[in-house]
């Protein structure tokens, strides 16, 4: 299975090993297959489950019907919460509204390499929700890969809308293309092949500066700080910027990992947090987003 997995070392032998969810979990897995089971129909993978401990939280891992995490430390009012599990992260999934051509895509990509990489059709949803909560009409896109997250995005858009598109590899913006013509969206994106922080410096010298409402960061992470500056010259007070996989398969949360990518998202999530230009919120959707509103 490919996912993070993370062993119980906490004090107590680990009785158990929870997956960690993400996109590369579970229903990745499943999806990778050809002929995978729409959501809802698919069985419940095998589930082993590990109860992580730590000093600020006791787990009760009892099956795959109950595992909750309960804070004890009374800063957090011994509030109860909940840890996804491969079922649960199933049954979430069935409450996803995927329309057709971005199931078609995904399937498609899950044929690809890389098809990990594709956001998961929940954090999809959300991006959508967040431009049509904006009223956004002009967006920006950095990582486009196959075009999953940009197809979401561009689909909510009015017809007047804009997405500027950043990817670099030509072969997997072609599929992207294709989709966003076969969802009949092509004239809502501007799909620029290159580096991202070119594009994004072109834009900027083009007087673009402050004129998006929107941006989704999911590419190299170790730029994630400088796409954030271009991008908060682009984007205007009051727009968001999202960035993906800031959880980066939870190695952040964990200190005996210091690989550079993982050491560059700690510090890019050090420095959000002390970034007064912009209000954030981190949650656990995907391999962890953070979205940031610019004051
Ligand atoms: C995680 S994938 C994006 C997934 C996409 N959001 C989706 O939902 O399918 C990251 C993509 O960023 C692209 N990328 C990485 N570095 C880049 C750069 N410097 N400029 C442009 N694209 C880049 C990669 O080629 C890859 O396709």
């Amino acid at each position: 299975m490919t996912g993070s997995v993370i062993h119980g070392g906490w004090g107590f032998p680990p009785l158990l090993t929870f997956v960690v969810p993400n996109r590369l979990c579970t229903n990745y897995t499943t999806f990778n297959k050809p002929n995978f089971k729409p959501f809802g129909q698919q069985k419940s993978a095998p589930l082993t489950i590990s109860c992580l401990s730590d000093k600020a939280l006791t787990t009760s891992c009892l099956s795959d019907k109950a595992v909750t995490t309960a804070a004890s430390d009374h800063n957090y009012g011994n509030k109860q919460v909940i840890s996804v599990t491969p079922r649960i992260y199933d049954y979430l999934l069935t409450n996803v509204r995927e329309p057709t051509i971005l199931r078609e895509l995904r399937e498609e990509t899950a044929t690809m390499r890389g098809s990990q990489m594709q956001v998961s059709p929940d954090q999809a949803q959300l991006l959508a929700m967040l431009v049509q909560i904006l009223g956004a009409k002009r967006c920006i896109e950095v990582g486009v890969y196959t075009g999953y997250s940009s197809l979401a995005v561009a689909l909510v858009l009015p017809d007047s809308g804009i997405l500027v598109a950043c990817e670099r590899d030509n072969n997997s913006l072609e599929v992207a293309k294709k989709y966003y013509e076969r969802a009949g969206v092509s004239h809502k994106v501007d799909a620029r092949h290159g580096l991202a922080v070119d594009t994004l410096n072109s834009m900027l010298e083009n007087g673009e500066g402050c004129s998006y409402d929107f941006a989704f960061v999911d590419a190299e992470k170790r730029m994630y700080q400088e796409y954030f500056e271009l991008l908060l010259k682009l984007v205007r007070p009051g727009g968001v910027i999202v960035i993906d996989n800031v959880l980066w398969h939870g190695k952040v949360a964990d200190p005996l990992v210091d690989d550079k990518k993982t050491e560059s998202i700690r510090s890019f999530n050090r420095a959000l947090m002390d970034d007064m230009r912009v209000s954030i919120s981190m949650i656990p959707v995907g391999d962890g987003m953070t979205i940031c509103h610019k004051r």
